[in-house]
């Protein structure tokens, strides 16, 4: 079954255990979407409220590096407990696979993510050293986008290589995702659903996680 990871990006800060409530009783991972102004053109949070977090969640967290040199980070977020996940961008670190074997020395499943503008093929040297690729649906940097319809295709070029190798490499998949798209990703690959908007700006969100489902 699809697993589904809610962006905390969209929630309410000045209510954040209210998220926390959502996510542990009706989710399966925080997604916790990390910008540095310079990756990205967003500024968005950082360790204190990681930290935080991890500290009340009862599910794993899903850590996304949207930040260059992410090997000057990786490891701190990987080092606080309760962090189960830590992708970073293909594009913004110089030796990804050293990054990636890094990450799984720390005791943390290894994800690469990219963009929609890069091919998927780019990805595949470095398949063996991940645990997941977070293919991005929209342009990292901002919640609220509208999904990129050519996604669907790279699900399925990404799996066929995965198949074809035998590894057991999970497909995120990351920006725009609702109800309105979740079974079609699914259907195509996808492993684990990421939802920001569509959970939290909704008037019932564990509603919504389920009809994801
Ligand atoms: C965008 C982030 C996403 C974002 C998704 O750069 O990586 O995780 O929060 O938000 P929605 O679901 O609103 O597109
Ligand atoms: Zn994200």
């Amino acid at each position: 079954m699809v697993k589904i990871a809610p962006s905390l990006l969209a929630a309410d800060y000045l209510h954040l255990s209210d998220a926390l409530e959502v996510v542990n009783s009706s989710a399966d991972l925080f997604h916790m979407d990390i910008m540095d102004g310079v990756f990205v053109p967003n500024i968005s949070i950082g360790f204190p409220i990681v930290e935080a977090v991890a500290g009340a969640a009862e599910k794993p967290l899903d850590v996304h590096l949207m930040i260059v040199n992410p090997q000057n980070y990786a490891s701190r977020f990987a080092a606080i407990k309760g962090v189960g996940m830590v992708s970073f961008h293909l594009e913004a670190c110089p030796d990804p696979g050293e990054l990636l074997c890094s990450l799984r020395r720390a005791n943390v499943k290894a994800g690469l993510a990219i963009n929609p503008d890069r091919n998927v093929e780019e990805l595949f040297p470095y398949l063996e050293h991940c645990d997941f690729i977070l293919l991005m649906s929209v342009f990292a940097g901002f919640g609220g986008q509208k999904f990129i319809e050519g996604t669907y295709d790279r699900i399925r070029a990404l799996k066929k290589e995965i198949s074809k190798r035998c590894l057991n490499v999970e497909i995120e998949v990351d920006g725009g995702v609702s109800p309105l798209n979740s079974k079609a990703l699914a259907d195509s690959g996808a492993d684990i659903l990421v939802a920001g908007t569509a959970v939290f700006r909704a008037e019932h969100p564990a509603e919504v996680i389920a009809s994801m489902r």
